[in-house]
């Protein structure tokens, strides 16, 4: 790689199409790193990001080059590079990264209109979340960890329905139609960026209950890239093997359909990668203590902190279920690389760091 400078902040990208659980995921991120993420103070309250002690996010959707009404006239949707602007997203980000505070532009998804920039100050963590974070390769180069939320198209159905129809009172036909309108730019823009992520929960129907769609049990990938720096995958039983477990008898409740973890090497677009898998979901979530414990490489400080970070957070979307335990895992692996690069720097301070 190049050699560049040693800033202090480290950059994480989060991908994934709106509605697939990414804010989901950025509370359980920041609850590990201590703390939830707050709107920056006395700003413009339709801003998109969270400012934590060690952590700042930000929406990409903040870099669309044209609001709602000039999508509407060009006709291009917001998964469209044409709507966003990627050289500012690159200037912004690569700026952060060094260590020089930015003035952000702010998307405003209640007018749909661009309003005037906020203040962003470099901080330790920066994540960037959206739809293109690892799309530009300007932008790519500057993560130093990167995540794609894989939500398979029944999946994402089921929980559009769930949303639209039950909390925005939309039809099921005007659900089916914004799905099938966004298809051709996900599958063009979005969706080729799960090649690059270091991580990927792919989000699947059960494979226990035969013929199921109905989304509510849920099979949960963790595929994890072999070889990056400061990320060692997290295993089952024995690292390297093929790995089938069935943890439903004395010490796990479980209830039908079960639960089914499955682990073992594989390969993701040609990259050598571990697979994490867990099928079905938790009765207790005080019991995930012995899900828990068989598996090694987790990055955790105490024993038991899985366990209690599911406990706190109950009440999310996916906390019975692989999404919820996998995104917990990541979160303890990215703060893992958070300290292992910050102590690479402090051992090494004035030198230029190869990457
Ligand atoms: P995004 O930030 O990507 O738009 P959110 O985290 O706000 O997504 O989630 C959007 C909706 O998707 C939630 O309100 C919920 O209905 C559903 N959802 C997200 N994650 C899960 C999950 N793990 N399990 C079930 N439903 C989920
Ligand atoms: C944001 C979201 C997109 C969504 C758009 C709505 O940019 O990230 O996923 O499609 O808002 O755009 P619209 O043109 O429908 O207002």
């Amino acid at each position: 790689g190049e050699i560049r400078c040693s800033g202090d902040t480290i950059v994480i990208g989060l991908a994934a199409d709106s509605g697939c659980g990414k804010s989901t995921f950025m509370r359980r991120l920041t609850s590990v790193f201590g703390g939830a993420g707050e709107p920056p103070k006395g700003g413009n309250p339709d801003s998109n990001t969270l400012i934590s002690d060690t952590t700042t996010v930000i929406c990409l959707d903040d870099y669309h080059s044209l609001d709602r009404t000039g999508r509407k006239v060009e006709g291009v949707t917001a998964l469209d590079p044409r709507a966003n602007n990627f050289d500012l997203m690159y200037e912004q980000v690569k700026a952060l990264k060094d260590g020089i505070a930015v003035d952000k532009p702010i998307y405003n998804h209640v007018s749909g209109l661009l309003d005037p920039p906020e203040l962003i100050k470099p901080p330790k963590i920066l994540v960037i979340e959206g739809l293109h974070p690892m799309y530009d390769e300007r932008v790519r180069d500057l993560l130093d960890f990167s995540i794609y939320l894989d939500i398979s198209n029944d999946v994402k159905f089921a929980w559009k329905i769930q949303r639209d129809m039950a909390e925005r009172g939309h039809s099921l036909e005007s659900i089916k139609a914004s799905i099938e309108a966004r298809k051709p730019d996900f599958d063009a823009y979005i969706d080729p960026q799960k090649q690059y992520a270091d991580a990927v929960i792919e989000v699947l129907p059960t494979q226990l209950i035969p013929g199921d769609n109905e989304g509510k049990v849920l099979r949960v990938k963790l595929i994890m890239k072999e070889g990056v720096k400061y990320f060692s995958p997290v295993y089952l039983f024995d690292e390297g093997s093929t790995v089938s477990w069935i943890p439903c008898g004395r010490k796990l409740t479980c209830s039908y359909p079960g639960i089914k973890f499955s682990y073992g090497p594989d390969s993701y677009f040609g990259h050598e990668v571990s697979v994490l898998e867990m099928d079905g979901q938790f009765d207790r979530l005080d019991e995930l203590i012995y899900v828990e414990s068989h598996l090694s490489n987790i990055s955790t400080k105490f024993y038991g902190e899985i366990t209690q970070q599911m406990l706190k957070h109950a009440d999310f979307p996916g906390s019975n279920n692989g999404t919820g335990l996998f995104q917990t895992i990541v979160g303890l692996k990215i703060r893992d690389l958070f300290e292992q690069i910050m102590a690479s720097k402090a051992s090494a301070p004035l030198e230029a760091t190869k990457t």
